[in-house]
């Protein structure tokens, strides 16, 4: 039973929308400037200034919020507990860290220098995340605002070390489990088809990084004097490398694909009512040609089988001009994507098994484990989905597709695991955000559908989940 009218609160959370759409803009483009890139050790401090920002603000409009230490870069929390005792509670998730902004050169404005064209917002983070995080934070402001309440309590994450693996998180997530606690978690950090075709992740790739070296000598030498008399490492680990796959981009590893599930029909059906073609793949890209495993579509090779990918490979002289050297050692920087039920750990220790047992005479190969999650797979069928959908539905037009993504949001199964409730993942970003590339955006129409959208969920939680069973998703 709604324990709101929940149409006249739309109608107002809808008019504040529109009334202060300006303001809304301007306060994202502040966020943006701040260059809070958590894998780069110069930005810490500006790391550290995102986080207050973003705290001074949800302080501004009403919820008690807190900057709180970590190992690493620290973490907002924030709260807004309802009078209904009874009241569910969302628990929203995001990142205010954003990915290194190089090479600016590609850039037609910089980075942290937000800039409004042809209604989209450019800036690093634009999309990834900080404009979909904080297009909740707005929702939140204009349910409080409008209302003097909220139909639901609210707790907000927002970490500080996602785009670097979130080291820090699963431990503060344990130590804070009650701190934590929570009917469901909310998280927009991806993309969906088109502002007009809304779509739910129901599974996320895992990762594992590993760091590859290979030596052949003490220091390098002259590539006359010693050339034909010594193993090349780059020559080596290139040849290492090109045996991972075969020609049409299986992984032949031993047990690579072990414990990877097969998708049932209903599943298979599901996710072929909106093709993903390689002409959208193309477009997106630019690649020449998709390539990849032929008996998968593409959908499913982005996120129902693991892969094997070599991220940088360095070694050697690549400056001006010639150096004549055989270099003493060469790197390889690699990540595996990983499906559900695989094993970070295992499937890291088979790659760096494979690695040492094919590595050609007269080297040396060293594998270093950096460190991985798991994937995830969420419940399509829960109440709290179905109010998702709803919610999506009514503020872009169409009914959501369900979507297994490629990429990976680290504490999200260890969220699921520790807080054992069901998870929602609505991306409020469009496939053409440039995340994690130059010219990174975000639309400024998708960050106000994005707001509408996160305010309709609210409200949709409270008619759907107050009191009763919630707990169990019910
Ligand atoms: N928002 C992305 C995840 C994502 C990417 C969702 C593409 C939808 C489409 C997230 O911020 C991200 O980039 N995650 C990293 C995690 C890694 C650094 C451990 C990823 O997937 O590479
Ligand atoms: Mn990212």
């Amino acid at each position: 039973m709604p324990f709101y009218n929940t149409g006249t609160m739309l109608a107002q959370a809808l008019a504040y929308l529109e009334a202060h759409r300006e303001r809304f803009l301007q306060e994202l483009l502040e966020f943006l400037a701040i260059p809070s890139v958590s894998a780069r050790p110069e930005h810490a401090r500006d790391v550290h200034m995102a986080a207050l920002w973003l705290t001074e603000h949800l302080r501004h409009i009403g919820l008690r919020s807190e900057v709180l230490r970590t190992d690493g870069h620290p973490v907002v929390y924030a709260e807004w507990r309802a009078r209904d005792p009874h009241a569910p509670t969302v628990l929203i998730y995001g990142h205010y860290d954003v990915q290194p902004a190089d090479p600016f050169e590609l850039w037609d404005t910089p980075p942290f220098s937000p800039a409004v064209r042809d209604g989209y917002v450019y800036a690093r983070g634009a999309s990834d995340n900080k404009g979909q995080h904080f297009a909740h934070v707005k929702a939140v402001e204009t349910l409080l605002h409008t209302q003097g309440t909220l139909p639901v309590n609210v707790k907000f994450l927002i970490e500080g070390e996602e785009e670097i693996g979130s080291p820090s998180l699963s431990r503060f997530v344990s130590a804070h489990v009650d701190l934590l606690r929570c009917d469901c978690v909310m998280i927009s950090d991806s993309a969906m088809r088109a502002l007009d075709q809304p779509s739910l992740v129901y599974g996320l790739r895992g990762l594992v990084h590993l760091e590859v070296t290979v030596r052949c000598l003490a220091h390098d030498v002259h590539s006359g004097h010693y050339g034909g008399l010594v193993q090349n490492p780059i020559l080596a680990l290139a040849q290492m490398l090109a045996q991972v796959k075969d020609e049409q981009g299986r992984v032949r590893i031993p047990g690579f694909y072990d414990d990877v599930r097969a998708l049932d029909p209903e599943e298979r059906a599901a996710l072929m009512r909106a093709p993903y073609t390689e002409a959208d793949l193309r477009r997106e890209t630019g690649a020449l040609a998709a390539f990849g495993e032929p008996e998968y579509s593409l959908a499913e090779r982005r996120g129902a089988r693991p892969t094997f990918e070599v991220n940088g490979i360095w070694g050697g002289y690549t400056g001006a001009g010639l150096k004549t050297i055989i270099p003493a050692e060469a790197h390889a920087k690699i990540t595996c994507r990983l499906v559900p039920y695989q094993d970070p750990q295992r499937v890291a220790e088979r790659v760096a098994d494979y690695l040492r047992n094919i590595a050609p005479v007269g080297t040396e190969v060293e594998v270093r484990f950096g460190g991985g999650s798991p994937a995830v797979l969420i419940d399509r069928h829960t109440p709290v989905t179905r109010a998702a959908m709803r919610a999506a539905a009514a503020t872009y037009g169409a009914e959501p597709i369900f979507e297994l993504e490629g990429g990976s949001i680290p504490i999200v199964a260890d969220l699921q695991r520790q807080l054992g409730v069901p998870i929602v993942l609505l991306g409020m970003g469009l496939p053409d955000d440039n995340v994690h590339a130059p010219n990174e955006r975000f639309s400024i129409r998708a960050y106000e559908r994005g707001i509408q959208a996160s305010a309709r969920f609210l409200l949709e939680m409270s008619a759907c989940c107050a009191g009763g069973d919630r707990r169990n998703g019910g």
